[in-house]
C-alpha cells in the first residue's frame, strides 16, 4: 500500500462554515495561494451551490490553477453537480465532491428516506459527476454513526459507481480513535474493491480527537485526510492540519507515511488564516502557539541551552517559526519589508507592496519596534482600506468620565468631496460609529467588537475585529491602529465601503435579489 498521505485541506469550505469565519472571495484566494505554496494536495475550494460569491470564488481559485486540485462540494442533485463543474474545471486538476448523508438519525429526521433510496441518489449522482470529471469524491456524511453493514454497501455501491475516492466522515465530532480504527478496518475487509479508491477521513473536534481520530484511521488504511488550517470548522472546529502534519512527521518511525507538506510553511499559513478569520490561535495551540516553542521553567531552559531535544521534538524552523520576532524598525529598507512580508506568507502585488510599505514606515515613525503582528495587521490594513468609496482622513474624540463621548470625523469621498461629521454616543467608539453611519448612509447593527493586540509593548497596535448585521446578512470587518478608537472606525468603514460598493454593483447590473455576503 501506498505509505504517502494526501491532505485535502477545506479550510475554503468547512473552516468557512464557522461562525464568524466567513471570507471574501479576495481572502479566499490568498489563501488559496498560501495552500499552494504549502503544497497541499487538494483545497476544497467551497460550496458553489450555497450563493454566487461562493461560485464566483471557487472559480477564482480554479482559474487561478495553483498546482492543487480544486475540488467543490455538492449535494446529490444535478443542479449542485453541474454548478462544482462549472466553477472548478478551469484548473487543470479538478475533483467533484458529492455527499449524502447516511446514519439513520439523518435518514429519519433530515432527510425521511428509506436506506436504499439513499444508495440510489448517491449512486445517480457520481454517475452524473463522472461523466463530467474524472476525480469523483463521495461521503457518507455521518458515516461514523452509520451500521456497519448498511455503510460498506453504500461504499461499494459508491465505488462500483466510478468514486475515486471515499471519505469517511466523522461529522458529529463523535467517535473515539480505537472505534475508529475498526470501523476502517470493518470496511477494508468487507468492501470488496475498496482497493480501487483512495479512501479518506474527515474529523470534527467535537470531543478534542480529530486529529487522533484522524490517526487512528491512517493506520487502519486511509490514504488522504481532510483538515483545516488551525481547526478553523464547523462547532468545535476540524482536524487541524499543522498538527496532524507534524504528527506524521514527527512520529514518521511509528506511522511509516509521509505527507508531501512543506512544513515550513505551516507557521505563515496559520497566521494568514487567522488574521484574515479574526480568529486568533489560543498562547498554546499545539505547533503554531505562541507558546509551542517557549520554555519557561529555569530546568527546561538549561536542558534546550545543553540540547535542544530534551525538552523540543520538533525544531520550530520545521513549521516555519523563525526565533527573532523583532523585525523591523524605521531604517529598514523596502527590501527587508517585502522580504519579511513573503516569509510572513503574503504575496503582494506592486501596488499593495507600495502601499503597505508606507503604512509600515509610517508605524515606524509611531513605534519604535515592528514586529510580525504588527506587519500582518499593516496588510490587513492595507487590503480594507484601499477600496473606497469613503476614506478617513482625520478622526479626533473627547470623553469625560460621566459624560457622553463625542466624535469628530473628516472623510473623503473618491470623487473628492470632503465632508465633516460629528456626533456622540455612550463611548468614543459608538460615538464614532455614528458619525460614520450618517456619512455614508449605512445603518449597521454592531454584535461584537473585539481587540487583539497585534504585537508585544505598550505600543502595540490593537487589531479591531468587528461583527455587524446590515439588511439581514453578517459582516466582518478588521482594521488595526495604535489608537484602538482609530481602528474599531477603520473596521466600521471597511464594512461600509464594502455594502456600499456591493450596492452600486447589484443596481449596476439591475440585480434585486440579495447577493451572498460572501460575494463582497
Ligand atoms: O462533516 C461532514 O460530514 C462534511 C461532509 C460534507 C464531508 O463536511
Ligand atoms: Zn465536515
Amino acid at each position: 500500500m501506498d505509505n504517502r498521505i494526501r491532505i485535502f485541506d477545506t479550510t475554503l469550505r468547512d473552516g468557512e462554515q464557522a461562525p464568524g469565519c466567513s471570507m471574501t472571495p479576495g481572502e479566499k484566494l490568498r489563501i488559496a495561494q498560501a495552500l499552494s505554496e504549502l503544497n497541499v494536495d487538494i483545497i476544497e475550494a467551497g460550496f458553489p451551490a450555497a450563493s454566487p460569491g461562493d461560485f464566483e470564488s471557487v472559480k477564482a481559485i480554479a482559474d487561478a490553477n495553483l498546482g492543487p486540485t480544486i475540488c467543490g462540494l455538492a449535494r446529490c442533485n444535478p443542479e449542485d453537480i453541474e454548478k462544482v463543474h462549472a466553477a472548478v474545471k478551469g484548473a487543470d486538476n479538478h475533483r467533484i465532491h458529492v455527499f449524502v448523508a447516511t446514519s439513520e438519525i439523518h435518514r429519519e429526521y433530515k432527510l425521511k428516506m428509506a436506506k436504499e433510496e439513499i444508495i440510489k441518489i448517491a449512486v445517480g449522482a457520481i454517475r452524473l459527476a463522472c461523466e463530467l470529471v474524472d476525480d469523483v469524491e463521495f461521503s457518507p456524511e455521518d458515516a461514523s454513526r452509520t451500521e456497519l453493514p448498511y455503510l460498506a454497501e453504500v461504499v461499494s455501491a459508491a465505488i462500483e459507481a466510478g468514486a475515486t475516492t471515499v471519505n469517511i466522515p466523522d461529522t458529529v465530532g463523535y467517535t473515539v480513535p480505537g472505534e475508529f480504527e475498526l470501523l476502517f478496518q470493518y470496511l477494508t475487509e468487507h468492501v470488496e474493491n475498496i482497493d480501487d479508491i483512495c479512501l479518506s477521513v474527515h474529523c470534527h473536534d467535537d470531543l478534542g480527537m480529530a486529529v487522533a481520530n484522524s490517526l487512528a484511521a491512517v493506520r487502519a488504511g486511509a490514504r488522504q485526510i481532510e483538515c483545516t488550517i488551525n481547526g478553523i470548522g464547523e462547532r468545535a472546529g476540524n482536524c487541524s492540519l499543522e498538527e496532524v502534519v507534524m504528527a506524521l512527521k514527527t512520529r514518521a518511525e511509528f506511522f511509516g507515511l509521509h505527507t508531501d507538506i512543506e512544513t515550513t510553511r505551516l507557521y505563515p499559513t496559520s497566521r494568514l488564516v487567522s488574521s484574515i478569520t479574526g480568529m486568533h490561535t489560543p498562547r498554546n495551540k499545539a505547533i503554531v502557539g505562541e507558546n509551542a516553542f517557549a520554555h519557561e521553567a529555569g530546568i527546561h531552559q538549561h536542558g534546550m541551552l545543553q540540547n535542544a531535544s530534551t525538552y523540543e521534538i520538533m525544531r520550530p524552523e520545521d513549521v516555519g517559526l523563525s526565533r527573532s520576532n523583532l523585525v523591523l524598525g524605521k531604517h529598514s529598507g523596502r527590501h527587508a519589508f517585502r522580504k519579511r512580508v513573503q516569509e510572513l506568507g503574503f504575496t503582494l502585488g506592486e501596488l499593495e507592496t507600495n502601499r503597505a510599505f508606507q503604512a509600515f514606515k509610517k508605524l515606524a515613525d509611531q513605534k519604535k519596534d515592528v514586529y510580525d503582528g504588527d506587519i500582518e495587521a499593516i496588510i490587513m490594513n492595507v487590503d480594507g482600506a484601499s477600496a473606497g468609496p469613503w476614506f478617513l482622513k482625520s478622526l479626533s474624540v473627547q470623553t469625560n468620565s460621566g459624560q457622553p463621548a463625542t466624535a469628530m470625523v473628516m472623510l473623503v469621498n473618491e470623487d473628492g468631496t470632503e465632508v465633516n461629521e460629528t456626533a456622540s454616543g455612550d463611548g468614543p467608539v459608538a460615538a464614532a460609529f455614528t458619525a460614520l453611519e450618517t456619512v455614508t448612509g449605512v445603518a449597521l447593527t454592531l454584535k461584537s467588537f473585539e481587540l487583539h493586540s497585534a504585537s508585544m509593548g505598550e505600543d502595540a497596535q490593537g487589531e479591531v475585529t468587528i461583527a455587524v448585521e446590515y439588511g439581514g446578512s453578517s459582516y466582518r470587518g478588521r482594521a488595526a491602529n495604535v489608537d484602538i478608537v482609530e481602528a474599531g472606525s477603520r473596521a466600521c468603514l471597511e464594512v461600509m465601503n464594502r455594502i456600499l460598493r456591493r450596492n452600486k454593483r447589484t443596481s449596476e447590473s439591475g440585480q434585486t435579489t440579495a447577493v451572498s455576503r460572501a460575494s463582497i
